[in-house]
């Protein structure tokens, strides 16, 4: 018998036809990254660091496990640390979607908001000044910080990925947040074959609607960030992101989060610049979780 974050992981591979018609000659796959337990991408990092920290003598029952995190980190942390028995107190951007408040809240995590206006900066900075105050009290993984976050990626999402492509992957795309999917998925595939391509995606400028996304230019650059890893970095606008997370719940019964949409948005420009390849990307979170963001709420187009 399994407990629930055994479940972590394995995703499937979905076969995306939304530019099959445009690009006959490049297959396009996607990691569906809604189907871990917490519902994103972010249980794979959140498990790893909180078993890192585990392993070490970090983490240990007395500890309260404390993050900032722009929702779906929180959500893993909650969801795992309920699990294994932990107390877990989030720092968030006092605007995030009601969607993730409400998870964090259901699962008995504890949340502090930070100034709205200062993004998932102002969290970080907050949480480095709860823990500089009671270093004891806390378990701080630091996900932008910490290896185990890449090492996620580089041990579980890379190796799925070849296995599920044969290894036939030709271009890997990914979104930007902490970087730890882009960093350790990039670093693992580029190991095996050193032709496989990277791109990276963030918002196009510090002002974005893309949830999850960091524009690094503008933002603390997280230590686990390694620019060598990306062969492009491409900035997507908000509202492309968001038309085409439209247009694949419409004609692909895909219901995808802001972050699948940018993903989507760098795959057409890719796909517009190469004659064929095996694309693969990731899609961090369903789209259930920004309803109330008024996304799906405009007509497509
Ligand atoms: C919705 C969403 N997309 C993308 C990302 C980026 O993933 P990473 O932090 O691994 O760069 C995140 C990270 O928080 C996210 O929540």
């Amino acid at each position: 018998m399994a407990d629930i974050t055994r479940l972590v992981g394995n995703t499937p591979l979905l076969r995306v036809r939304l530019f099959e018609s445009e690009f006959p000659r490049v297959e396009v796959y996607a990691k569906a990254e809604w189907f871990n337990p917490g519902g994103s991408v972010k249980d794979r990092a959140a498990l790893s660091m909180i078993e890192d920290g585990e392993r070490r003598g970090a983490l240990t029952p007395e500890k309260t496990i404390i993050d900032s995190t722009s929702g779906n980190t929180g959500i893993a942390y909650a969801l795992i640390g309920a699990a294994k028995g932990y107390r877990v107190k989030l720092v968030m951007p006092g605007n995030v979607s009601s969607e993730r408040k409400a998870l964090v809240t259901a699962y008995g995590a504890e949340i502090v908001y930070s100034d709205a206006g200062e993004g998932s900066d102002g969290a970080i900075r907050m949480v480095r000044e709860l823990v500089t105050h009671e270093p004891d009290r806390y378990f701080y993984p630091d996900q932008y910080s910490n290896p185990a976050n890449p090492l996620a990626h580089y041990n579980g999402t890379a190796l799925e990925i070849l296995e599920q492509t044969a290894g036939r992957i030709t271009h890997f795309v990914a979104g930007l947040g902490t970087t730890g999917t882009f960093v350790g998925t990039s670093r693992r595939l580029k190991e095996h074959e050193a032709s496989i391509r990277t791109i990276a995606v963030q918002p196009e400028d510090s002002f974005h609607g893309l949830e999850g996304l960091k524009h690094l230019p503008t933002a603390i650059v997280p230590q686990i960030w390694d620019s060598t890893l990306a062969d492009e970095v491409w900035g997507c606008p908000t509202e492309a992101a968001y038309d085409l997370a439209r247009e694949a719940a419409r004609s692909e019964g895909l219901l995808l989060g802001h972050s699948s949409g940018a993903a989507l948005w760098a795959v057409h420009r890719l796909a517009g610049t190469i004659t064929e390849g095996v694309v693969v990307t990731v899609f961090p979170d369903s789209g259930d979780r920004y309803l109330s963001t008024g996304l799906y709420g405009r007509r497509a187009g």
